[in-house]
């Protein structure tokens, strides 16, 4: 992992991620950089991934960035069980070119894997619950524009 680098690369990713938030020109609509300047990748340990979720809070308009190289991992919108199992077998949906953007358009829970290699063993896997109220960033990114 080259640490400086990826870091770099998701300052990059962020200001375009907030431009195309700032065209997307919608009131409420936070920006959430999943993983901060980590990024989309290999975290320090298991619960990296929940740690940084649990003081915010994610609304239906927001959306999702996930920075990761295309080709370096990849992203997995995974069942419940598959996100604890870190299994595979029924993707909902897959994403690997990254930077992915998602967007939040429904509430309920959703599930976050990488199937690169042990990826998501080694704790590179997200469960959010997406509320009707508009989202909170703890440490932050909300774009906020009238
Ligand atoms: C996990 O790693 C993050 C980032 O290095 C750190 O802030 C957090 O305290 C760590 N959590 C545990 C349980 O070690
Ligand atoms: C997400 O929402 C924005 C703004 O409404 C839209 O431009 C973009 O196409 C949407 N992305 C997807 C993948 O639906």
């Amino acid at each position: 992992m080259e640490r400086s680098s990826s870091v770099s690369l998701g300052l990059v990713l962020l200001g375009c991620s907030v431009m195309a938030a700032m065209l997307m020109g919608s009131s409420n609509a936070m920006l959430h950089v999943v993983g901060g300047r980590q990024g989309w990748d290999v975290p320090d340990n298991v619960t990296f991934y929940q740690d940084w979720a649990k003081p915010r809070t994610f609304g239906v308009g927001d959306q999702l960035v996930f920075p990761y190289r295309p080709g370096s991992n990849n992203l997995l919108i995974v069942k419940k069980k598959d996100y604890e199992a870190c299994g595979m077998s029924d993707p909902i949906d897959i994403y690997y070119m990254g930077p992915t953007i998602l967007n939040l358009t429904a509430v309920g829970d959703y599930y976050y894997v990488s199937s690169s290699g042990r990826h998501c063993e080694y704790g590179q896997r997200l469960h959010i619950t997406v509320g009707k109220a508009p989202g909170s960033s703890g440490a932050k990114l909300p774009v906020k524009l009238n």
